[in-house]
């Protein structure tokens, strides 16, 4: 199977996880990324069955619109019953780096606001320790320069993201090698860098399942 295929199969596997809490006053989360938008194009075919959604980017906002689901603010809603999201890297412990996209700081804000985050991925993602993935890190701009002085001091190799500016009007710092022995302790770490608005690690608030294509199937991580 190729990874696309994998990618498809767990947007399907991850539509029929949420089927039985589809109802008329369900609002789903919706992440971004290649996965997600596969995600999006099976939950559209489902779109009587629920509410709406949240999204976490302006991508997958239009594209659920497209599709004729209803996309509201955050604000405006209660409660989100599910959140289904890729990642770049997960463990066993179902922490994750996210960010890929540059749109963790939403992701991260929709994931929290969630019963239920399931993460969806197929088996390239599941590694034994985190950071062979950079991790991405959203920045107000004009503490770039102070920002990666802090991140070297941790270990880590921040590159800048050139030319990309998130939903938020924020830059990005990608940290190349870092040795992530302690997720949610580095999570933390890097948050309280005075300029940061998020990193991307997933691990005070990681996935609650993780749907992994393999091509064996689709296997239920918990
Ligand atoms: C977006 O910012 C990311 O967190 C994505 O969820 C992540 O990069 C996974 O994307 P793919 O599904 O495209 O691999």
């Amino acid at each position: 199977m190729t990874q696309d295929e994998l990618k498809q199969a767990v947007a399907e596997a991850a539509v029929a996880y949420i089927l039985p809490m589809l109802e008329t006053d369900t609002i789903v989360g919706v992440g971004t990324g290649s996965t997600a938008n596969l995600f999006i194009d099976e939950l559209a075919k489902h779109k009587s069955l629920f509410d709406g959604t949240v999204a976490s980017s302006e991508a997958s906002a239009e594209r659920l619109k497209k599709h004729g689901i209803p996309v509201y603010n955050l604000n405006s809603v209660d409660s989100i019953r599910v959140y289904v999201d890729g990642a770049d890297e997960s463990d066993e412990h179902l922490h994750l780096i996210k960010g890929g996209g540059a749109a963790l700081t939403r992701e991260k804000i929709v994931a929290a606001c969630s019963d239920e985050f399931v993460c969806i991925a197929d088996e390239s993602k599941l590694v034994k320790l985190l950071g062979d993935f950079p991790l991405p890190v959203e920045i107000i701009p004009m503490a770039r320069g102070h920002v990666a002085r802090e991140l070297v001091k941790l270990g880590g190799d921040p590159v800048y993201r050139e030319g990309v500016v998130t939903d938020n009007g924020n830059h990005i710092l990608d940290v190349y090698n870092l040795e992530i022995l302690d997720p949610i302790a580095l999570e933390k770490s890097i948050d309280s860098i005075v300029g940061v608005v998020t990193n991307g690690l997933f691990a005070k608030r990681s996935a609650d399942i993780l749907l992994l294509a393999t091509k064996d199937g689709v296997k239920t991580l918990k």
